[in-house]
Parts: structure tokens; C-alpha cells; sequence
């Protein structure tokens, strides 16, 4: 049975007892996520391409032996789907039996990255300790990359190739990849070296979805031990003029951590290296609080001045400048990283304090 509406063949199939439309391409999975179906998912992240690695998602299929993947298993009309039985609780509690048991622990601290508290909430959930299936352990860490900003722990890591596919897929950069199967397997770089030598370029898509903080945020976890519950309040990245939306995480007054929004409409969980790691200036101790004038001119001592005689002192200099060299000595170039009235007041002062048209605004590149 099926009908068509705004333009997409709709046919129907049986989930849990419930008939559902869905629409040619869908997958399982997706059909089960718009019913809010519980299906614990692994190696899953929306924004990839489905891989089908972890087999959390399995469900039940009337006419197929065994559980198949939902995230991987295109919705067909007719279809009987069970996504919940205690057959396949069984098996995903197995199956995360299986993942935990060759991983140090799965309760990390959740600083490492967004994405990090997957594995263990799940273990947790099917209380799996992985004692019943100890032995081989796959993934050897890379404590020796100098990079100070993404810790490789990949005795964490449980193989779901997350990172592998965002770097490549969303980022564009192919900057990691897989060396080696079965315990052997590893996620590393190009001839095995340090981050900083390969293609990548920082952005920190690969820590944020990390389900196991395997790959993490170091400058993050410095706080780990900093006082406070972790919270997050949403903002805008100041850095350019594309406007990513961002967590900014708070432990208490520390900043702790910059997370992408996944629902920013201008990043969709995206960052660059900038606004991803770039956030420790904010507590530096060495920030300016007042303004600094050089005593006696050019070359001078930085001394404290008032906000009258800096503004006094640069209204001299550009008076000089002007009177010098005449008014197109003086060219400015606005942040991108300030608002818009401020990007109005930098070309007000150039056209009408010097009767010019050289103004730019870094954002324009
Ligand atoms: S930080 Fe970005 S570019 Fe570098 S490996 Fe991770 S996803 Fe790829
Ligand atoms: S490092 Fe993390 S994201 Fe990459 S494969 Fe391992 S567990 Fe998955
Ligand atoms: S989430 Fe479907 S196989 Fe991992």
C-alpha cells in the first residue's frame, strides 16, 4: 500500500506492533528514531553515512534469521520490525560485553569531548563489565604526540571508525585512517606519525564524536579537577564572521571547554581549530583591563593610562599621520570578531573623520 505526498512515495511498514509510512532510502533506524524508539546505537553519528560496525542497532525482521542492523537496513513496504524483545537485549548485551572488555574503562570523565559518555552509559545500561570475555586488548595510545590539543588514548578505542569518517566525510581532510584488522586495528595518520605532520587541520570534529573519549580534548580535561557542575550555555564564536554557534562549558566562573552546537545553522556541529581550542586566553591572567600609553612616544615604557588620555594619544597620532601624509595615509580594516555597530563605527570614522573610502572588514575573505 502506498500513497504519494509532497512528491516522496510513501509505503508502509509494521514497527512494533504500530503501521508507519516511510519514505524510498529510509533506514530502519531512522524510521524507529521518528517513533522515538530506544535503539542504542555505537558507531551511529546522523551526520555520517551509516557503517553498520557496532550491531548495537539490531532489530528483529519477520523472514530474516538473524537481527540485522537497523542503521545500515533500508525500510522495505511490508516489512514486520521488532526493535525491542528480550532476544535482542540479550544480544546487545553480549555485544557490549564484547566492546568493554578489551576497553580500560568506559566511565570517563565527560570533559574528553561531547560525544564521550556513549560507551559508558550504555555499559551501564546492559550492565556490562566485560569481565566475562577478558583477554586480547586492540588500540595502543599515542601519549608521545607533542600536539597540545587532541589526546589519541586509543586504548579506548573501540574501533567505530566515527572519527575516520567525520574527518573525511564532513571535514573533507582524510587526515586519519585505519591501519591493521581484528586486535591489530588502529586509527593513526599518514606513515603513523604525530597529528601536527599530517593533514589535519585541528578542527576537533573527530574528539566531539568520539563515543569513548579516546581521541579527547586536552585543553578541556586540564579541568577535570576544577570545582563545579559541568554546564553548558550557548553562544556565538566571536573569532569570524560565519557566526558558529558553540557551548561555552562552565565549571562554576571557569570556562572549561568549547564545544560545537549540532544545531548551529551556520557550523551544523562544525568548527575550526580557533573556535574549537582557542578559548584559554579567556582566564590568561595577562589580559589588559586598562589601557596602555607609552611614556614619552614611540618606543617608550607600556604605563596605565585612563581611557581619556589613550584615546586622547590615538586621536593625536592619527591627526599626525593625516596632516603628514595626507588622508589616504590612514586604511582600516574592521574584526570580524567585533559586532556590527562597532564594523559601523570604524567605516563612519574612515569617511568621515578622513573623507575616505579605505575600509575593509576581515570577514569580507
Ligand atoms: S581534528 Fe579534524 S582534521 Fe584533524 S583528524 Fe580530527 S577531524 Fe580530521
Ligand atoms: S578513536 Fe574514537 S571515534 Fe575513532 S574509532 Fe576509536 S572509538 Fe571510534
Ligand atoms: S549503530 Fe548501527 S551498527 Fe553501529
Amino acid at each position: 500500500m502506498s500513497d504519494d505526498t509532497n512528491g516522496y512515495e510513501l509505503s508502509l511498514l509494521e514497527l512494533d506492533g504500530e503501521e508507519l509510512k516511510f519514505r524510498a532510502g529510509e533506514t530502519l533506524y531512522e524510521v524507529a528514531q521518528r517513533r522515538n524508539k530506544d535503539v542504542p546505537t555505537l558507531c551511529y553519528d546522523p551526520r555520517l553515512e551509516a557503517f553498520g560496525a557496532c550491531r548495537l542497532c539490531v532489530v528483529e525482521v519477520d523472514g530474516i534469521r538473524n537481527p540485522v542492523a537497523s542503521c545500515t537496513t533500508k525500510a522495505q513496504a511490508g516489512m514486520v520490525v521488532r526493535t525491542k524483545t528480550e532476544a535482542l537485549e540479550k544480544h546487545r548485551k553480549t555485544l557490549m560485553e564484547l566492546v568493554v572488555s578489551e576497553n580500560p574503562e568506559a566511565t570517563i570523565d565527560p570533559l574528553r569531548g561531547m560525544a564521550s559518555q556513549e560507551l559508558g552509559v550504555l555499559a551501564e545500561r546492559y550492565g556490562a563489565d566485560g569481565s566475562r570475555f577478558q583477554g586480547k586488548h586492540s588500540g595502543s595510545s599515542r601519549p608521545d604526540d607533542p600536539n597540545p590539543m587532541i589526546g589519541r588514548d586509543y586504548d579506548h578505542c573501540i574501533s567505530c571508525y566515527r572519527c575516520v569518517r567525520v574527518c573525511a566525510e564532513q571535514e573533507g581532510d582524510y587526515a586519519i585512517s585505519i591501519k591493521n584488522r581484528g586486535f591489530g586495528t588502529q586509527i593513526t595518520v599518514e606513515f603513523d606519525g604525530f597529528l601536527s605532520d599530517s593533514a589535519c587541520t585541528f578542527c576537533g570534529q573527530c574528539v566531539q564524536t568520539c563515543p569513548t573519549g579516546a581521541l579527547n580534548d586536552l585543553r578541556a580535561r586540564k579541568h577535570e579537577d576544577t570545582p563545579g557542575e559541568l554546564e553548558a550555555t550557548r553562544s556565538i564564536c566571536p573569532y569570524c564572521g560565519v557566526g558558529c554557534s558553540v557551548d561555552i562549558m562552565t565549571k562554576e566562573d571557569t570556562v572549561v571547554a568549547v564545544r560545537p552546537a549540532m544545531d548551529g545553522p551556520a557550523n551544523e556541529g562544525a568548527l575550526c581549530v580557533k573556535g574549537q581550542f582557542g578559548w584559554e586566553w579567556i582566564q590568561n591572567p595577562e589580559r589588559l583591563t586598562k589601557p596602555l600609553v607609552r611614556k614619552g612616544g614611540k618606543g617608550g615604557e607600556l604605563v596605565e593610562a585612563t581611557w581619556e588620555e589613550a584615546l586622547e594619544r590615538a586621536a593625536q597620532g592619527f591627526a599626525q599621520v593625516r596632516d603628514t601624509h595626507g588622508r589616504h595615509a590612514v586604511y582600516a580594516v574592521a574584526s570580524g570578531r567585533a559586532p556590527h555597530e562597532s564594523a559601523y563605527s570604524v567605516q563612519k570614522f574612515i569617511r568621515a573623520g578622513f573623507m575616505s573610502n579605505l575600509v575593509d572588514n576581515c570577514s569580507r575573505a
